[in-house]
């Protein structure tokens, strides 16, 4: 039989922590790009959109409404039946708590009915891992996390081994382009109706502030931002209509700010990374030269960003790091980096006890694996 390192697994994913219903079947050995043999994305956003932002009671009901189906769909498409399945890999937090107990209820009913076992995935571990996907990513790498509920860079060593780096003192850059696209009546989500303004507009038009810039812990904040935003508009308005010349320059200049940010923070988190124990140590690091692991991941919806991209990309080829971001299916929440999550701990013999709890608060660096690595890959 082979070790547990060296088997094929296939695994169900699922995931419910905001506005998307997702499923996913993965088949694959733990450290390798898997298959992906089905999945299924329903996102919620005609459900959202007239209130401009997730409702988190609309949210959890969708979720009720759409995931046994979502799960089914999969399951026809992979032409699977249940007891091929290795394993039930869920979001079991962080996110809004209605949504997570729908998706960790029916994760855990199908376990129990299918006798499969169970995996509590941590959402931003599913993000985390999210470039290994598509791409063979070594550990370690820098992470840069931003979507509409994060905003992170983690120092990512191994599975189940991160080091939280940096974090937002107050909104994430997603939240940001939301709060600031309704500011601007330009629609949800925000940032894709940013990204198109911001595409017409001049970003030196308007002189926005650069939070935290220059600060040496690389956290981030951008509530400043939005209401520097809202002052500079009301000046530029005054008793007049908010044009379009308006809009698309304050999205491009809003956009450029947040790059920026997101630059210099993450310029100051790669000093950091450098000096970290995953980056200098650890099993086969030695040997290779310090430079192949200078490699910057960007995971996120933000980073469906192509502005930002190409900042990260300018930063990367300073400091000669490498980028890797997910394709843009991928960026965004979805369950198939859910059930890679859970494929990398199923390979660990880490299973999760069917009473384990939903959180709605789980920092990154508090999924450490209980099995050391030595003795679970057996
Ligand atoms: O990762 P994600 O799908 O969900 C969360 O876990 O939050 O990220 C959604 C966030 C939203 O705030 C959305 O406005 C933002 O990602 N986003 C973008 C772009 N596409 C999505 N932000 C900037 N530019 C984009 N093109
Ligand atoms: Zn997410």
């Amino acid at each position: 039989m082979h070790s547990r390192s060296k088997r094929t697994w296939t695994v169900l994913g699922i995931e419910t922590s905001c506005d998307e219903t997702a499923a996913a079947i993965l088949q694959g050995q733990a450290g390798e790009p898997p298959a992906i043999l089905a999945e299924v994305v329903r996102s919620q956003i005609d459900d959202h959109i007239a209130y401009g932002g997730v409702v988190p009671e609309i949210a959890a009901r969708a979720h009720a409404d759409l995931l046994d189906r979502a799960i089914a769909q999969t399951l026809k498409a992979a032409t699977l039946t249940p007891d091929r399945l290795d394993g039930i890999a869920v979001t079991a937090g962080p996110g809004l708590i209605g949504g997570v107990l729908v998706g960790l209820m029916t994760g855990k009913a199908l376990a129990m009915a299918w006798d499969v076992p169970l995996l509590a995935v941590n959402h931003l571990e599913g993000h985390a891992l999210s470039p290994r996907l598509t791409v063979k990513t070594e550990f370690p790498y820098l992470l840069l996390l931003v979507s509409g509920g994060h905003c992170q860079l983690v120092s990512v060593q191994g599975l189940g081994d991160y080091t939280l780096l940096g974090t937002t003192i107050d909104d994430a850059a997603g939240e940001a382009f939301d709060k600031t696209a309704k500011l601007m009546g330009l629609g949800y989500p925000g940032g894709p109706a940013i990204e198109r303004w911001a595409s017409r507009g001049d970003p030196r038009r308007f002189t926005l502030p650069r939070p935290l810039f220059g600060q040496s812990r690389p956290d981030f904040s951008f509530s400043g931002l939005k209401t520097a935003v809202r002052r500079a508009l009301d000046l530029a308005v005054g008793d007049g209509p908010l044009t379009d010349r308006l809009r698309q320059d304050m999205a491009a200049s809003f956009q450029s700010a947040v790059a920026d940010c997101l630059t210099d923070r993450t310029a100051h988190a790669m000093a950091l990374y450098e000096e970290g124990p995953g980056y200098q140590e650890g099993p086969g690091y030695q040997k290779e030269p310090r430079a192949a692991h200078k490699c910057l991941v960007v995971a996120g919806g933000v980073a469906a960003n192509g502005f930002i991209r190409s900042a990260l990309t300018a930063l990367c080829e300073e400091k000669g790091y490498t980028l890797v971001a997910p394709p843009l299916a991928y960026c965004t929440d979805n369950a198939a980096m859910i059930a890679l999550a859970g494929l990398e701990r199923l390979a660990r013999n880490a299973l999760s006890p069917l009473d384990v709890a939903p959180r709605a608060r789980w920092p990154l660096e508090e999924t450490r694996l209980a099995v050391p690595l030595g003795e679970s890959a057996a």
